[in-house]
């Protein structure tokens, strides 16, 4: 068969096409389809045959191995996201859209690492030193011991890392990097794929650790990150509202750690603080006796977080009415409204509905959806619930409340936030209440009936 000249590939996901299309089938994006030359021909089309290799060493499972050892950074948030720290020759992620700060995240993280006694470099391939520099001035980290190069060939970057031997290295960003064996622009699939690839089986052989920064774009000649989340050990996405100071630093992917674990930033005029208690800031400029705002006890990874969720539900002059949602799934909000409608007869026909999750959260648990109709209800009947309440629960289509995990930590941090009571699933597992007065619901219409007295 005739080797392909060119392929088409998705710069969102990297999925591969054998034609162009507006639309990618793999990841739903428009317009990231390219042309591409393909990355290696690999070795011909010959089989193996009947030559043998060298054979390879087989082991047991029964040979103790330590635990992988672990450095702090200092900032917790940052360690937390990480498992507990970096793992050395491991190779991490951190995406997220331009300008939420992964460049100041970084730089702060590498100073850490460095007061911490590690040999840090910090390559940019987007700033010329002086701005790095100037930015970590402005930081209070001008005297942290980091090395910093700008640099965007990978030939020469690998042979200085070969030299000086970092403990960590952070590549800012991987899409401007590139290879001169490879054809074709920095910033295609190929390039940042190949990048991505020696830099990581640099760090394998070599123990060195690297963290590669990937911009997410919504533009089709550059690739995302997502295109060698599969090639690293740790993916984290930076994330937060435009028009917040908040940003999350969410893990997706860990070999090391618990995936879906949170850090918690602030962007302030000397850079990224942390913010230890996420709940209190999340609650902190409630509206306490408002219709249609719940609080929710969610758990973030291993961390209990409160938030507010606050729904509007408005006549509606549409023949379609609005469903507008901030921060949790369309989807999801769509099957709350038919469980509404079909198990207790509650209907938003002929109304608009915006469901919001307060100070730019993202919330992907099931946990949320009795919270989410408890601030539907709430907006629609115009009543609200006492301020001192929390919800959690899952909803399943037939209308019954599903319990859900570490109930009784989301209760504990609920008391400590100054809450009294919760209304949670029946058959959640809480041997201790934390004190807090419990009303347990076995499903939706007893719900309804009990709070708002409807259905
Ligand atoms: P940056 O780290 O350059 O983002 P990224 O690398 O993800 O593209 O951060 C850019 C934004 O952060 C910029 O809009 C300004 C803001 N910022 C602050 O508010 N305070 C600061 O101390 C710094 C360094 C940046
Ligand atoms: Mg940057």
């Amino acid at each position: 068969m005739a080797k392909p000249l060119t392929q088409f590939v998705c710069s969102a996901c990297g999925a591969t096409h054998k034609k162009w299309g507006g639309r990618c089938d793999a990841c739903g994006e428009w317009n990231t389809i390219v042309e591409e030359a393909p990355l290696s021909t690999g070795p011909g089309a010959k089989a193996l045959g009947g030559k043998k290799g060298k054979g390879m060493a087989l082991t047991d499972l029964a040979t103790e191995e330590r635990p992988p050892e672990r450095d702090g950074s200092g900032i917790a948030e940052f360690d937390r996201v990480l498992g507990g720290g970096l793992v050395s020759a491991s190779a991490t992620l951190v995406g997220g859209d331009p300008g939420i700060g992964k460049s100041t995240l970084l730089l702060q993280a590498a100073a850490s690492f460095a007061q911490a006694g590690l040999k840090v470099i910090y390559v940019s391939g987007e700033e010329a030193t002086a701005q790095v520099r100037m930015r970590a001035q402005r930081l209070g980290l001008g005297d942290s011991p980091v090395k910093l190069a700008a640099e965007t060939n990978l030939r020469e970057i690998l042979t200085t890392l070969d030299a000086e031997r970092p403990d960590l290295v952070v590549i800012d960003s991987i899409q401007t990097m590139w290879l001169d064996t490879v054809d074709s622009a920095p910033g295609s699939v190929s390039q940042v794929r190949a990048a991505a690839h020696e830099l990581v089986s640099f760090a394998k052989r070599k123990g060195v650790s690297v963290m590669l920064v990937g911009h997410v774009t919504k533009e089709g000649q550059i690739a995302g990150p997502r295109v060698v989340e599969h090639m690293v050990d740790t993916v984290l996405y930076f994330e937060g509202e435009r028009g917040h100071q908040f940003r999350i630093l969410r893990s997706v992917k860990n070999r090391f750690g618990p995936a879906d674990e949170i850090g918690v930033f602030e962007m302030t005029g000397g850079g990224l603080a942390e913010v230890p208690n996420p709940s209190a800031l999340f609650l902190s400029d409630r509206n306490e006796r408002a219709p249609g705002s719940v609080v929710f006890a969610g758990i973030e990874g291993t961390r209990p977080v409160l938030v507010e969720v606050q729904a509007l539900v408005a006549p509606s002059s549409l023949s379609q009415p609005r469903r507008a949602v901030v921060g949790w799934d369309g989807g999801r909000l769509s099957m709350i409204l038919a469980v509404l409608e079909a198990r207790v007869g509650i209907s938003f026909q002929g109304l608009d509905v915006y469901l919001n999750i307060a100070g730019g959260m993202r919330i992907s648990e099931p946990a949320a959806d009795l919270a989410v109709a408890a601030a539907l209800l709430s907006a629609r009947e115009d009543s609200a619930l006492p301020a001192t309440c929390v919800v959690f629960g899952e909803l399943s289509l037939s209308g019954a409340l599903r319990p859900v995990a570490q109930a009784e930590n989301r209760l504990k941090e609920a008391r400590k936030l100054g809450f009294s009571s919760a209304i949670a699933p029946e058959g959640c597992k809480i041997t201790d209440g934390a004190d807090m007065e419990l009303k347990l619901m076995p499903d939706l219409a007893r719900f309804t009936g009990d709070i708002f007295g409807a259905g």
